[in-house]
């Protein structure tokens, strides 16, 4: 299980006076990877126009480039406003397998300043199963401290 203290608290440390929102999302990408074995992709798609997301920064293989909020479980996420915790990603209707070994996912979307819906954070997993109540609140906590300001 990944230790959040610990990973929040190195997460405070690099990303502090920073507001360049890339720079934060490969910051945030490459120490929440490397946090957990469960963790086989971690990366962010951001919002590009209306009902539309595209990559951003991301650790593991190759992700698909851009997915409308109709598609896939981050689409879902942004479209709902909703953490996607999904514990077996085949029985998840129109999920977006960019790897074949995925098992499971948990999608979380995150806002900046004025509310305004930045993108959303997405991570996969070839465990089935893999995320945890425990995860969602975490990861959103971060979220929410990292880019509530900017
Ligand atoms: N599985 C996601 C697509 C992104 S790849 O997993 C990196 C989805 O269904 O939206």
């Amino acid at each position: 299980m990944t230790d959040y203290d610990a990973l929040a608290a190195r997460i405070r440390a690099l990303t502090e006076g920073e507001t360049d929102e890339v720079a934060l999302m490969a910051t945030l990408a490459c120490e929440i990877h490397q946090s957990d074995d469960r963790f086989d992709w971690t990366g962010f798609y951001r919002v590009v126009a209306p009902e539309l997301l595209k990559i951003g920064p991301y650790q593991g293989g190759h992700g698909c480039l851009v997915i409308p909020f109709s598609r896939g479980v981050c689409g879902a996420a942004a479209r709902t406003g909703q953490v996607q915790l999904v514990p077996d990603v085949d029985a998840f209707p129109g999920h977006i397998a960019c790897a074949s070994s995925t098992r499971s996912e948990i999608v979380l979307p995150f806002w900046g300043k004025d509310g305004r819906l930045i993108g959303v954070l997405d991570i996969d997993s070839d465990q089935p199963d893999a995320f945890t109540d425990e995860d969602a609140a975490r990861l959103a906590a971060i979220l929410e401290e990292v880019f509530a300001h900017v």
